[in-house]
């Protein structure tokens, strides 16, 4: 999207993370603080998700990952398995000619095969119509898990060093992100995750090595633009040193 990049306070010199994830938890919690079943929690997060997006283009980040649906994910009930599966294919039905129009290229990471037939041509035809967009980048994650991925690329090296094409001292930490989910894509620089828990539950574990990780009380299905620009500031907060000396120490 060709949007100007927006201060925050005001300042010119500001700095807007480029790749921004986000864990979007708690719309379980959410949902029983009110009485409501866990169905309601996610369908109120598809609506903070899509005031997310549109704060994302508006804020000048240039790619947000959203954690949808995880590996782990099949381990909850069927019942609630059917309404985020529900909710995907009513996002992507819905709001995919909107994402189209506004510029923005959704892409999806995580396995593919097993899923079914209907979610992965949706998943495919969401890519294939956006294709072309140059505006934010939607990374959708969806039956994804960071191991997964991470045992996936190492597959594929094996086969490469199998079928003679690669030698296994070719095979560098550079190499191997080449055969991960999303090879041409920034490392996240921003890393948030809602609803107060601290931890990664296995998003992102290659690519979030020097990311900055932001944890925020708030429940996803609350989550707003002011939420989001709250989150940036405490990044531009922290001094990055990507395992170097301090700018002060130089
Ligand atoms: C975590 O809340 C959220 C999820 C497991 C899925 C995130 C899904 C959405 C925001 C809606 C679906 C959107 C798409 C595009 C599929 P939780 O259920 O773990 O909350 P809890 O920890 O409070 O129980």
């Amino acid at each position: 999207m060709s949007m100007p990049k927006v201060s925050l306070d005001g300042s010119s010199n500001f700095e807007i993370p480029q790749h921004v994830a986000i864990i979007m938890d708690g719309n379980g919690r959410w949902a029983a603080a009110r009485g409501l079943p866990r169905g309601e929690g996610h369908r109120r997060g598809v609506e903070a998700l899509r005031r997310t997006v549109r704060a994302a283009g508006e804020l000048g980040i240039d790619i947000l990952t959203i954690f949808a649906f995880s590996s782990e994910n099949w381990s909850r009930p069927q019942t609630e398995i059917r309404d985020l599966l529900g909710l995907l294919r009513r996002f992507i039905r819905n709001d995919l000619a909107e994402l189209h129009q506004n510029n923005i290229r959704v892409r999806v990471i995580g396995e593919r095969e097993g899923l079914a037939a209907d979610v992965a041509s949706l998943l495919n035809e969401a890519e294939e119509m956006t294709r072309d967009n140059d505006g934010l980048t939607l990374v959708v994650a969806f039956n994804y898990g960071a191991r997964q991925e991470i045992a996936r690329a190492a597959r594929r090296l094996a086969e490469e060093v199998g079928a003679g094409r690669l030698a296994s001292s070719d095979i560098t930490a550079e190499r191997l992100s080449e055969f991960l989910d999303m090879p041409d894509l920034p490392d996240p620089d921003l890393i948030i995750r809602t609803s107060g828990e601290q931890r990664l539950s296995n998003f992102l574990l290659w690519q979030s090595a020097y990311s900055e990780l932001v944890f925020v009380p708030t429940f996803w299905p609350d989550f707003d633009r002011a939420a989001l620009e709250h989150a940036i500031s405490e990044y531009r907060r922290r001094e990055r040193r990507f395992g170097g000396l301090a700018a002060a120490a130089t």
